[in-house]
């Protein structure tokens, strides 16, 4: 097993001579450091932890929300520079106020119930459907939901459709005097857009956690439009950076190479077919695990050999991608080594192992 953080890159040459690598855990949220399909053609799944983070970066929201209500960034500011500005003109309470979440996944739903708890009205928007949490509305349109909100916050994933999806139209259908928070990716909202809206006076503010372009390492050097604007609340990509985060990456990825060299599951692997049988029950049992190239014929193969050796096939279960496939049979102990060898000696054979 191999695991890796999200600096270390494992590219096809490195999977190509790894021959008894089983699987790969990224100790992380992103595998793009991967060759995900030269793994999936070596038969090694890969898996990582996307969702370990949500409730901090759920959390940060919520308390950025308040933040920006209140314009505390600003006064922290001032107070470190020496300057006593206390005022209550543009500050408000959140009670009462309407949250747009667009991109109502697995962080969007969490602030979504936590909002309400602070008296918060919560409409959402997303392509697909989802089933509203608490009093959560959804919205048929995002231009519905821009034009309700007090603020907006986004949690949709980079894709095309999501790449400049709130430029300059859409924060001109967001109410005067709103605001936007951005944890989701740096390519969905056009900053220069976002400045332009904040100097104006449209927006009243917002907190922004990624950007189009972020530094690859900590220090001085960091630019954007946005520096130095009034109630722009900025940080460093660390929505998802806390101690809970980084020890539940721990525990989820470990949990799911384990699962993967005990029992055989791949359920949540990035780049594999999924499959997912109970553990082992009892000594007699031995279970073949087999990925081999998705090409006709190799069931037939395979059921053949099964067939051949009089073997009974206690439960079974077969999941394919466009290039591979991968089955995993529970059969009697006393045939198991044999169709375990017959199997491997396929010529569609990538790996195939036995667990007992
Ligand atoms: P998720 O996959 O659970 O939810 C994303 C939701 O967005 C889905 O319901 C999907 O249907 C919806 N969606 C996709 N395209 C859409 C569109 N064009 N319009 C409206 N909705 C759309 O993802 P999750 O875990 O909630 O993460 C959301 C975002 O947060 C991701 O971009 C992720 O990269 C980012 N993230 C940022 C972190 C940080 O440190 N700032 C940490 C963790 C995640």
């Amino acid at each position: 097993m191999l695991g890796i953080r999200s600096k270390t890159q494992v590219q096809g040459p490195a999977l190509e001579a790894a021959r008894r690598l089983l699987t790969l855990g990224c100790f992380c949220i992103g595998t793009n450091q991967v060759d995900l399909k030269s793994a999936n053609a070596h038969g090694v799944p890969v898996f990582n932890a996307p969702f370990s983070n949500t409730r901090s970066v759920a959390e940060m929201i919520l308390a950025e929300i308040v933040v920006l209500a209140r314009k505390i960034g600003d006064c922290s500011r001032d107070l470190h520079q020496g300057i006593w500005t206390k005022a209550a003109v543009g500050c408000y309470e959140v009670r009462g106020k309407t949250l747009g979440v667009i991109g109502y996944g697995h962080i969007g739903r969490q602030i979504g119930v936590m909002a309400e708890m602070i008296g918060m009205q919560v409409v959402f928007y997303d392509i697909a459907p989802r089933l509203p949490m608490g009093n959560n509305r959804a919205m048929k349109s995002m231009a519905e939901l821009l034009a309700a909100s007090d603020f907006v916050t986004l949690h949709v994933p980079e894709t095309r459709e999501t790449a400049n999806m709130i430029d300059a139209p859409e924060l001109a259908q967001m109410k005067k005097g709103s605001y936007l928070l951005n944890a989701s990716r740096g390519s969905v909202v056009v900053i220069p857009a976002l400045a332009a809206a904040v100097k104006s006076g449209h927006l009243a503010g917002a907190a922004i956690d990624v950007y189009p372009e972020e530094p690859a390492a900590n220090g001085p050097g960091f630019e954007s439009e946005l520096r130095g604007l009034p109630n722009v609340v900025l940080t460093p990509h660390v929505g998802g950076s806390t101690a809970e985060a980084q020890e539940a990456i721990g525990r989820e990825v470990a949990t799911a190479l384990i699962r993967f060299v005990n029992q055989g599951a791949t359920t949540g692997a990035v780049n594999f077919p999924q499959v997912e049988l109970p553990a082992l029950e009892g000594r007699e049992t031995h279970r073949i695990l087999n990925v081999h190239r998705n090409v006709p014929g190799v069931l037939r193969d395979i059921t053949r050999i099964v067939s051949d050796l009089n073997a009974n096939i206690e439960a079974q279960s077969l999941s394919t991608d466009p290039d591979i496939g991968y089955l995993v049979m529970d059969l009697g102990r006393d045939v198991a080594d044999e169709v375990q060898k017959a199997i491997a000696a396929l010529p569609t054979n990538i790996r195939t192992r036995i667990l007992f």
